[in-house]
Parts: structure tokens; C-alpha cells; sequence
């Protein structure tokens, strides 16, 4: 059988075999697949340090690409502390943290509860850290988290009444930095610091940047734009904190050992680029679980994401010389844009974001005591009204003695 088989496959051919041009055009297309996917996933991360000790901050470390990298530094036996906007009760959160802890073999995974859209939750939580003698171990910030409003979304207000991107991408890192730089500079010299800004190429399309005043500006606003202007912001603040931190003369004398790098992630599919690509629509949703297949081939994995930042937390360079560097694709960049080393410009920014701080901060505490005020009031308010209440108890009860005289009466 199978020889007559063999033969006649010599001889005739098989008939249900593709014929050689068929099969060179599928060659070539599982060949340019590859080759687009090798390309989209992007550079691996080949730099290891000794993370055992570790006290690293991370925002964002709930999801996509900040979740990647927060396991695989719990991997390396750093201690994690998540700053996430969620009650440390929520139970999807200690369930993730569970989670995470399994997976890494690593029990130092905490988290703190920020919320990156109030001043005042990012107050609360610098000042408790900072409050601290001797000043808490430090090794590495990394500011991951971020948001962008999908297009055709309306502009959102936080509840302090900010424009959203522009709080969370940007003056939330402005404030947590500017509150926690002291117990930045306290960390011993030896200790090799490291504070990581995830940026995104849409940098460059930012419009110029004044005292920041314009991002919080109604006309003219755009999800796109939003997003663009704040993390050139980041990128200015960023080299205008190194300044600050280099300016610093140490009580022992040794050089600044904090450094601040920038990362570029990528294009990466994580649950923020998918919110983006469906227009946070169920209908996006669905066309987007359609095209899956391209997401896949052109947008990197969350993990790929991750690997500049494991570069930029891990690679020995990072912690010699000058800090301010950009790192995509796990190399070195030159930024594409002037303005990001412009220090007239970083300081007007840096001043006008002072001022926009002090003056919400201002607002939101009279607030508050307003609110304190009224609720205190309502209080009062009730307390008399609980009186009448005894007063009417009272007068029921002596409503009653008469009763019980007519009732010895009629005894
Ligand atoms: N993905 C990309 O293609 C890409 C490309 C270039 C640059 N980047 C940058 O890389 C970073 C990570 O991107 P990603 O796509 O992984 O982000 P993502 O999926 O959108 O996740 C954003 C993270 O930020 C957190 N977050 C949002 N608002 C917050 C708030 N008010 N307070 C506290 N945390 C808040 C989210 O927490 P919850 O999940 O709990 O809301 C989440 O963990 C971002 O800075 C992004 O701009 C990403």
C-alpha cells in the first residue's frame, strides 16, 4: 500500500498538495507575519541588577504595562509598593495583590491608596511617607500611571475641578515628587536611585507650553492634544526635578545619587490603549475583538511594554552620570524636541503649577471646613430635634399620668 501510494505520488503528484507557487506565496506571507510581529514586539531587556532590598513605588502597577513590570521586579525580590486609587479593602485589589505575590514567591507587596486625580489624596499620602525620622528606605519611584480620554469622549473634570489628563498624566507626579524630594535626598549615597517617567512619542505633537494655565482652558481641548501636553509637561518638569535634585548639597558632601530617567513604552496592548482604540464604546469593542488579530500583530504584549522600563530600572549605565535620559526600545534616545531642556520655560511651568497647587489646595481646604461646618450644623440642627423628641416622649409620658389618675379614679 504504501509503496503504490509513493509511486504514485512520484509519478502523478498528490492531488490535494498545493502547487509550488501556492505554497512559495504562503511562504512569503507567514514570512512577512513574522517578520512584522519581530518588529512590533520590540527589544528585550538584557540588563539584571540585584533587586533583593529594594523599596520601589510604582503607579499604574495594577494593569497593563505598570503590572508587568511591578511582577517582574517582585520577581527579582524588590519590595513593592503600589499606589492605586482603590481602598486597600477593594477586594479585586487584594485579590490581585494575592495574585502577585504567588506568582513573584514574593510576600513585600503592598499597596497605598492614591488617587492620582486629587491634590489632596496625593497630599495625604507624601506627607504620611515623609513623616517619618530616620526617613523610609527609597530606591525607585516609577510614574506609570496615566490617562487619555478616548476621541469623541468629552472633556472630564476631576472632582477638584481639573482637566483629568492634565491632573493625572502630570500635576499629580508634579505634586507626589515635589512633596516626597526630601526623602529622596535623604537616601543614603550609596544608594542608587532611580525615578522612572513613562512618556509616549505623542510628546512631540504637544502644542508649546506656557505656565500650564492653557491645559486647563475649554477651548480648543481634545483627547489627543490633552494627552500630547501632558506628558511634554512630564518630560519638563522631569529635567527641571533633576536640576532641583543636582542643585541639593548633600550635609556629606557626596553627588546626587537620584537620577531621573524617561521611558517610551511603545505601542503595547494594555487596557488604556484598548480604551483608546474602542473609544470606550461597546461597538469599538466589538469591531476591536473583530481586527484582534492585527491589534496583535502590530501593538506589542503588556510585557513587551514593560521591557524598557526593566532596562531603565536594572541597566548598570543608568546609575552613573547625568540623569535626564531617554530610553526607548531599551536604548538610548535623544529627546525630538527643544523644549523639554528649555529651563526658562520648565520654570515658568514649574511656578505656574506652585501657584495652580496653592490656590485648589486653598479652595478645596475651605471647602471642606465648609463641609465640616454644615455637617456639624446639621448635627446641632438634629440634636435639638431629638430633644423635641424627648419633650414629646416626656409629654406623652405625662400624657399618660393622667390616664393612669382616671384609671386609679375609676379604681
Ligand atoms: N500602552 C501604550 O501603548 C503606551 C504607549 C506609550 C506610552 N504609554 C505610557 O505607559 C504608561 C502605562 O501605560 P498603560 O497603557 O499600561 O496604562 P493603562 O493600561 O491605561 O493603565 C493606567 C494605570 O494608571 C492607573 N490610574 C489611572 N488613573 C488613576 C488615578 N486617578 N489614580 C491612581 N491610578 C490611576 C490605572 O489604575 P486602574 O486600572 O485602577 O484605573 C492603571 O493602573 C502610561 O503612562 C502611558 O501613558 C503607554
Amino acid at each position: 500500500m504504501p509503496i503504490h501510494f509513493l509511486a504514485e505520488a512520484v509519478w502523478t503528484g498528490i492531488p490535494w498538495l498545493p502547487s509550488g507557487w501556492t505554497i512559495l506565496k504562503l511562504t512569503i506571507a507567514v514570512a512577512v507575519i513574522g517578520l512584522i510581529k519581530w518588529y512590533s514586539m520590540g527589544a528585550s531587556n538584557t540588563a539584571e541588577r540585584q533587586m533583593h532590598g529594594k523599596v520601589v513605588m510604582i503607579t499604574g502597577g495594577t494593569t497593563g504595562i505598570g503590572a508587568s513590570i511591578a511582577l517582574r521586579l517582585a520577581e527579582r525580590g524588590a519590595q513593592i509598593v503600589l499606589l492605586v486609587h482603590q481602598s486597600p479593602k477593594d477586594l479585586f485589589l487584594i485579590d490581585f495583590i494575592d495574585d502577585l505575590r504567588e506568582k513573584s514567591g514574593n510576600e513585600l507587596i503592598y499597596a497605598e491608596q492614591v488617587d492620582l486625580s486629587s491634590l489632596y489624596s496625593v497630599r495625604q499620602f507624601a506627607t504620611r511617607w515623609i513623616d517619618n525620622a530616620p526617613p523610609r528606605r527609597l530606591d525607585m519611584i516609577i510614574l506609570c500611571a496615566a490617562t487619555l480620554t478616548p476621541a469623541g469622549k468629552p472633556r472630564t473634570l476631576t472632582s477638584e475641578g481639573l482637566e483629568e489628563a492634565w491632573m493625572v498624566n502630570y500635576l499629580a507626579n508634579f505634586h507626589l515628587l515635589s512633596i516626597l524630594s526630601p526623602a529622596i535626598r535623604a537616601q543614603p549615597p550609596d544608594r542608587d536611585v532611580r525615578i522612572l517617567f513613562a512618556t509616549c512619542s505623542s510628546y512631540i505633537t504637544s502644542p508649546p507650553i506656557e505656565d500650564g494655565s492653557e491645559a486647563l482652558k475649554k477651548k480648543d481641548w481634545a483627547p489627543a492634544k490633552a494627552y500630547a501636553r501632558s506628558k511634554l509637561a512630564l518630560m519638563m518638569f522631569g529635567h527641571a526635578f533633576q536640576k532641583h535634585l543636582d542643585a541639593y548639597k548633600r550635609p556629606d558632601g557626596a553627588p546626587m545619587n537620584a537620577r531621573v530617567i524617561f521611558v517610551d513604552p511603545g505601542y503595547s496592548r494594555t487596557p488604556g490603549m484598548r480604551r483608546w482604540l474602542t473609544r470606550g464604546t461597546l461597538w469599538g469593542l466589538a469591531l476591536y475583538l473583530v481586527f484582534w488579530q492585527n491589534v496583535w500583530l502590530i501593538l506589542k504584549s503588556s510585557e513587551g511594554g514593560a521591557q524598557s522600563f526593566l532596562y531603565a530600572a536594572m541597566d548598570v549605565t543608568f546609575g552613573r552620570g547625568a540623569g535626564g535620559k531617554l530610553v526607548k526600545e531599551c536604548q538610548e534616545m535623544d529627546y525630538a524636541r527643544v523644549d523639554i531642556k528649555d529651563e526658562k520655560a520648565a520654570k515658568k511651568l514649574w511656578e505656574g503649577s506652585e501657584k495652580l497647587i496653592e490656590r485648589v489646595e486653598r479652595e478645596e481646604a475651605v471647602r471642606r471646613a465648609l463641609e465640616k461646618k454644615e455637617q456639624e450644623k446639621a448635627a446641632k440642627g438634629k440634636a435639638p430635634e431629638d430633644k423635641s423628641n424627648e419633650k414629646a416622649e416626656v409629654t406623652a409620658k405625662g400624657a399618660e399620668k393622667p390616664k393612669s389618675r382616671r384609671q386609679k379614679k375609676a379604681k
